[in-house]
């Protein structure tokens, strides 16, 4: 019982699909060319449900299919860079929601943008290896549509709403391989502002903006050098051979970028898996929400050996090589 193993996947999409006619109708853009340059053809938009509430549904679900105690759970990560609160955290609302109150529970969330949900699973594994929690809760889950600048055509096309959750547990086999790395030099290409500064004691700054902004070109080459320095880092500590990984499941941002690294790498296109055509990038949500669709398809038996790589703001990237 030396590592730890992810027991199940659940997900939750927001209700109201948001096809590219429709924003077509917002901003000056077309089907065609969301499309070609994305691979993302339609997206799930929040109508009246919080990012607590996507968590709650897909945290559900990965119970429901677990077939686990919930009262077993001692530990819940939420990844996120759209809370409903900076305080409380959606993790001890999630704690709540699940009827957890009364139990001893450590709750928190995480904010490592698209890569929240690969850090949040590291953090858990490290708890579980240790003996201090028995079985986490790991949830990536995001309601991006309230921090996008809907004028902005360079990015409103590209984000969804939606979560994913996975249950973790002590195990023999499971996740084989972690890396997690960061780079705060480039932060200001992918920014998502919190509050000004704003005390009788501080300078007072000009109102900066409120909604995400990014250098969409500069964040795909960072996208495609992380996607392959994290491959990289992976098979090597683990000793284990492309070859041997049946599938990779990248953060869903952009089906360019998993070409590029596709041809880069020399990995076959077949090998990654995409359901971003759907959901467009759902930040720290996208991992799992592809995990478990993909297991929701029979895409993964057991024995094979799968690759989560994600990637975003910070910037922040990373992955893990698991054993189903
Ligand atoms: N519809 C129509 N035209 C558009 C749109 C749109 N939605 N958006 C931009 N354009 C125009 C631009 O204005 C520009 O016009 P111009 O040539 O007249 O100036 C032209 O299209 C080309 O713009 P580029 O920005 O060069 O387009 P590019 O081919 O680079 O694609 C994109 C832009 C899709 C954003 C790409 O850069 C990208 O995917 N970058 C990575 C984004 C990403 O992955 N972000 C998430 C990672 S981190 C996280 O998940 C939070």
């Amino acid at each position: 019982m030396d590592t730890c193993k992810i027991i199940a996947a659940g997900k939750a999409a927001a209700q109201r699909t948001v096809t590219n006619d429709d924003l077509s109708k917002i901003v000056e853009t077309n089907d065609e060319w969301i499309s070609s340059r994305t691979g993302i053809s339609r997206r799930q938009i929040t109508f009246d449900e919080s990012t607590t509430d996507l968590a709650y549904r897909a945290s559900v679900d990965a119970i429901n299919k677990s077939g686990i105690d919930k009262n077993t759970i001692d530990l819940i990560i939420v990844a996120t860079i759209s809370p409903d609160f900076f305080m409380p955290s959606t993790a001890s609302m999630l704690q709540y929601r699940l009827g957890l109150n009364e139990n001893n529970v450590t709750a928190f969330d995480l904010n490592a943008a698209c890569t929240g949900l690969i850090y949040a699973i590291q953090v858990a594994d490290k708890f579980i290896k240790s003996g201090s929690v028995r079985r986490a809760l790991v949830v990536g889950s995001e309601t991006l549509s309230r921090t996008i600048d809907w004028n902005d055509r360079g990015t409103c096309v590209l984000f969804g709403d939606g979560a994913g959750a996975l249950l973790l547990e002590r195990s023999d086999s499971g996740i084989m391989a972690d890396y997690t790395n960061s780079r705060g030099d480039a932060e200001m290409n992918l920014v998502l502002p919190a509050l000004p500064l704003d005390s009788p004691f501080s300078s007072k700054l000009d109102s900066p903006p409120s909604k995400m902004t990014m250098n969409g070109g500069e964040i795909f080459k960072f996208a495609t050098f992380a996607i392959k320095d994290t491959i990289d880092n992976l098979l090597r500590s683990s000793r284990i051979e492309i070859e041997d990984i049946s599938l990779v499941i990248p953060h869903q941002a952009n089906g360019r970028i998993i070409s590029k690294v596709s041809k880069l790498t020399k990995i076959p296109l077949e090998k990654f898996y995409l359901n971003l055509s759907k959901y467009g990038n759902t930040s720290s949500a996208s991992i799992g929400l592809a995990l478990a669709e993909a297991m929701e398809d029979g895409l993964i038996k057991k024995g094979d050996k799968v690759l989560l790589v994600g990637f975003g703001g910070g910037l922040t990237w990373g992955g893990v090589i698991h054993e189903f």
